[in-house]
Formats: structure tokens, C-alpha cells, sequence
């Protein structure tokens, strides 16, 4: 098949959504759909559970299978079909907005009657700030939730998002009958027993046809068809090229556990969403179906076996075809490199391949070259945009508690950073280290795996940072810049990549300091142009 068909029939995409909103259930239903998986509850979910272990133990076991589910492909009618994996718990937002500078398009999954959840609005800005296609899926249908368009002005206001739906619900919960699919005209009945069918349709190319009030009730048509006609004029007729831009949502409803309408939304999906996007580089914009091999890493995971250092850095392809044992090169170290057991991932395997393709991700095992951000070519001189570090939210010094290991701790720390589990940052007065987290979790993670891979312990103690502000120093005033240098010495960092950084401590600090030196550029984000 030819590079361009290849790019053709593939959709890498991710599925975001606030914890218990159905992301592993929808995950699950459409691998099913795919034949991926032979039978429900074959996903698990990569979620840290409350209260039934210690948060470390349950990281562990996490991380065991999200190595398993960080890529689930599957070819669903000659669509190859790549979902990445996005935790879902706060503390590991990082890793989700990293995951998604690899993914084409997302589908975000709602609970009706939960309606819009934070972590979803905090997922759904960075989308944004993208411009990534964006399909809404509102799930668990068969409960009680909010009123249908009660719940699509509410995604519009706190999403931010124009939305148009493209199916919609008959009833709800207790009253539930189903779904009309207004893409394809055509409605879904609800029997309850079909969690494990895939469930029929039934045509209704004119809702004013009676056969609608034999299906529901004369009750339930009446109101569909004020409904449907209600929607379409309130809200835009769609179309594929604004959903594309980002300047138009689709939402689709449904109930996952219950495989219901989810057929709809994936047969949809494949024909609308994204084929692999152009990226921009440092140099240029990179698109998918130029002959030489470019790609990045976007995810490493490492030490599943203590025993061994091995780690797996996943790779997104951005153009050309990706080989097993041809010279590639690591831009950032200048070497050049060869795989000789690329892994692919299908559904829930490993599996090494010869020949990858723009949209795939492949999994190379790697000694220590990689980090997050990495970009490998054929030999071109160009790095990849677009993993900028945000501002942590937690900050310790981290202290070595045994001098005999210093060596180990530093590699440890190294390594754990290379990662992305957490960032590092270098105190410039006195070349002290602070570590600094989204979530509380990481230190004990990154206490744990330090004593348990490294054979390293560390100390933490306590420092009072508001946010960390990256110092964009090429764009501040020169003169300002000294002045705010000598005055805030004590306040000065530099990040992994030798970024000047300011911690301010609390957000009265940060304005008085905007205030007093509104030429120095700060950022809250690693990355600025
Ligand atoms: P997550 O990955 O987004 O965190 O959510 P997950 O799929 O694990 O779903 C969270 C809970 O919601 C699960 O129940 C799941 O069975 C349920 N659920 C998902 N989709 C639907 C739906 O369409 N209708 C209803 N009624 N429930 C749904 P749980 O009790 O937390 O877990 P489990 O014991 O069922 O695994």
C-alpha cells in the first residue's frame, strides 16, 4: 500500500474525560466494535482507586497496565484506529497534556448528569489552545441526568466550545427509549439487554412518518420532533471543515456500559476525524506524507523490571515510514541510531514490526538516550515544538538521606525526570534542588521508585512556591532584567533545560513583581515564542 493510503486510513486520537465519566467502558466498547477484544472487562482501567491500597502500591499496579494501555489499535473496516491513553486522575494532568500533542483529534466523554467536571475543562483548554478536533460523547444515558439542551449549554459555556448535535436522546434513564441519529437518520432503540449486542438500527428518513409513534409512543415522537426541530434551529448545521479547524464540536449521546450508541459515534468518527496532522518544527512544518521518517517522543516509560534498565520511549510518526534497523538520528545528541525490535501495539500487545507509518506509534526500548520531547530524522536538523512544561504545582527540596548513594540519586533523578514524572530545578544562589509536581502523589512516587529502582533515598523539605514563571529573557528589557536578577536572586532557578525560571511565592508576590518590572516577560508555561 502506498504512503499516502497508508496516512489515509489512519486515526490516532485520544479520549479524555474527568475520572468515572466511562473513558475505560467507552475504550472498551470500541475495541469490541473493532473485534479487538472478545468480551467486556478484557480494558482495565488505568485509575488510582480510593482507600484499597497505600497510593504508591496502587501507582505500581497502575503502572503495570498502563503500559499495557497507554496504545490501543485496532483496524475497525480498514481504518486503522490508534488510542492513547490519558490518565484521567489530576496528578498526572502532565502526562495527559503530553499525550496529546501525539493524538490527531480527541473524543471527550461527559456524564449527563454529572455535566461538565474540572478535569475536563482543564483537558478541553489545552485542546483548544490546539486547535484539536474535539467529538463530544455524553454518557450513561440510562441514568437520570441533566435535560439534553440544559447540558449542551452547559458545554458550551464551560467548555467554550459551538457544538451541534449529531444524535440525540429519546427519553432518559428510568424513560430511556433511545437514540435518534441525526447524521445518519436514523434511530437506535433501547432494550437494555444490549450490552453485549451490537444493537440494531432502524431507519426513519422522516420523522413525521407514524412508524416513529409504533416505535416510542405517541408521547415520546411528539416530543422528538419538537425537539430535533428545535435543534436545528438553535444550533449550526455541521461541518466537516469547521469540526476539523476546532471551530465546531459534534456531540453524540449515549450509554457505554450498555454499548449504546456507540456505533454511531465510531462510525462517525472514522469518517470525519483526522488523518495524521502536519507538525510544526523548528525549522518548518513537517507533513505526514514527505518520504524521509520524522517523529518524537512523547512518552517514556521505564524500570518495569527493577532487574534491568529498561525503558520504552514511545514514539508518534510524524512523516514517512518508520523501519526496523535503519540509522536514524537522535537530533538533540547528534547520534545516529538503529531499533532492531520496534514494538507496535495491537489492542492490548506488543509486537515488533518492520515498517510503521505517520499516526502510529511505536514503543523503542532505550538505555537512556531519550527524553520527552526527543525528535529523530533521517538525517534533517529539526526538533519538534510543542511539550512545553507547565507551572507545578507543588514544590520540596529534595535532600539526599544517605551520602554513600549521592551517585545513585542523581541518576535516579535524572532518569525519573527524563521521564516526566516530575520537574527539576536548581536553586541559582546556592545549587540547591526542588523538585516541582502537579499532584502530592509524585514525591512518594518519586521516593518510592528512587529507593526501589536506584537504591536511593532522598528527604523532602518544605517550600513555600506559588507558581514557578519561566523568564523569557530575550524579550525582556535588558536594563529591567539586571535589576529584577539582583532583587530576586534569592527567587531565581533554572529548569532541566537551563531556563531561567522565578518562583514567586504567593500571588500577591507575582503581581507586585509584574507590577514593579512589567518588561520581564514571565510565563506560566515552559514554551513561548
Ligand atoms: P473512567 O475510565 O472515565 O474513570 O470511567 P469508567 O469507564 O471506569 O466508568 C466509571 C463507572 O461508570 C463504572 O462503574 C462504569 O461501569 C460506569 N459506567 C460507564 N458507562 C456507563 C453507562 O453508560 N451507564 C451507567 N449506568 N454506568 C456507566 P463502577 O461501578 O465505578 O465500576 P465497575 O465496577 O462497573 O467497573
Amino acid at each position: 500500500m502506498s504512503l499516502q493510503k497508508e496516512i489515509n486510513r489512519r486515526r490516532t486520537f485520544g479520549i479524555i474525560s474527568h475520572p468515572d465519566a466511562g473513558k475505560t467502558t467507552l475504550t472498551e466498547k470500541l475495541l469490541l466494535f473493532g473485534g479487538a477484544i472478545q468480551e467486556a472487562g478484557a480494558v482495565k482501567s488505568n485509575k488510582i482507586k480510593k482507600g484499597a491500597t497505600s497510593d504508591f502500591m496502587e501507582i505500581e499496579r497502575q503502572r503495570g497496565i498502563s503500559v499495557a494501555t497507554s496504545v490501543l489499535a485496532f483496524e475497525y473496516n480498514g481504518t486503522k484506529i490508534n488510542i492513547l491513553d490519558t490518565p484521567g486522575h489530576k496528578d498526572f494532568a502532565e502526562d495527559t497534556f503530553r499525550t496529546l500533542t501525539a493524538v490527531d483529534s480527541v473524543i471527550v466523554v461527559i456524564d449527563v448528569a454529572k455535566g461538565v467536571e474540572e478535569q475536563t475543562e482543564k483537558l478541553v483548554e489545552v485542546c483548544r489552545m490546539r486547535n484539536i478536533p474535539i467529538i463530544v460523547f455524553v454518557n450513561k444515558l440510562d441514568r437520570e441526568g441533566k435535560d439534553a439542551f440544559e447540558l449542551l449549554d452547559e458545554i458550551e459555556q464551560k467548555l467554550n466550545l459551538r457544538v451541534t448535535p449529531l444524535s440525540f436522546p429519546i427519553g432518559m434513564g428510568y424513560d430511556f427509549k433511545g437514540i435518534y441519529n441525526i447524521w445518519e437518520k436514523n434511530i437506535n432503540l433501547f432494550s437494555g439487554d444490549s450490552r453485549k449486542n451490537i444493537e440494531e438500527t432502524i431507519e426513519i428518513s422522516n420523522l413525521e412518518d407514524n412508524e416513529l409513534d409504533n416505535l416510542v409512543g405517541n408521547q415520546a415522537a411528539s416530543t422528538l420532533r419538537e425537539e430535533i426541530e428545535l435543534t436545528s434551529g438553535i444550533y449550526p448545521t455541521f461541518s466537516k471543515e469547521e469540526y476539523l479547524n476546532g471551530a465546531l464540536q459534534p456531540v453524540f449521546f449515549g450509554s457505554a456500559l450498555n454499548n449504546f450508541g456507540v456505533r454511531e459515534l465510531l462510525d462517525c468518527f472514522v469518517k470525519i476525524a483526522p488523518t495524521p496532522r502536519p507538525k510544526e518544527s523548528t525549522i518548518r512544518l513537517v507533513k505526514p506524507d514527505e518520504p524521509n521518517f520524522t517523529g518524537f517522543v512523547f512518552k517514556i516509560h521505564a524500570n518495569m523490571d527493577p532487574k534491568h534498565r529498561d525503558r520504552l520511549a514511545f514514539i508518534k510518526i510524524v512523516s514517512g515510514v518508520f523501519e526496523r534497523n535503519k540509522p536514524y538520528l537522535h537530533v538533540r545528541n547528534g547520534k545516529k541510531m538503529k531499533f532492531s525490535s520496534p514494538n507496535a501495539f495491537f489492542a492490548e500487545k506488543k509486537q515488533i514490526v518492520d515498517k510503521s507509518y505517520p499516526g502510529d506509534i511505536v514503543g523503542l526500548h532505550d538505555t537512556g538516550n531519550f527524553k520527552i520531547g526527543d525528535t529523530l530524522t533521517e538525517g534533517e536538523n529539526l526538533l519538534y515544538k510543542g511539550i512545553p512544561s507547565f507551572s507545578p504545582e507543588h514544590f520540596k527540596y529534595i535532600n539526599n538521606a544517605d551520602p554513600m548513594k549521592s551517585k545513585q540519586l542523581e541518576k535516579g533523578i535524572d532518569q525519573l525526570m527524563d521521564e516526566g514524572v516530575a520537574q527539576l530545578f536548581t536553586l541559582e544562589l546556592n545549587g540547591r534542588k526542588v523538585i516541582g509536581t502537579v499532584g502530592a502523589l509524585q514525591f512518594e512516587v518519586i521516593q518510592y521508585r528512587l529507593e526501589h529502582e536506584y537504591g536511593a533515598t532522598c528527604r523532602y523539605e518544605n517550600l513555600n512556591v506559588y507558581k514557578a514563571c519561566w523568564v523569557d529573557i530575550n524579550k525582556s528589557n535588558h536594563d529591567e532584567l539586571i535589576e529584577f536578577k539582583r532583587i530576586k536572586a534569592k527567587f531565581l532557578a533554572k529548569d532541566k533545560r537551563g531556563q531561567l525560571v522565578f518562583f514567586a511565592d504567593s500571588n500577591f508576590t507575582l503581581q507586585m513583581t509584574q507590577q514593579k518590572f512589567p518588561n520581564v516577560k514571565l510565563h506560566f508555561v515552559s514554551e513561548f515564542d
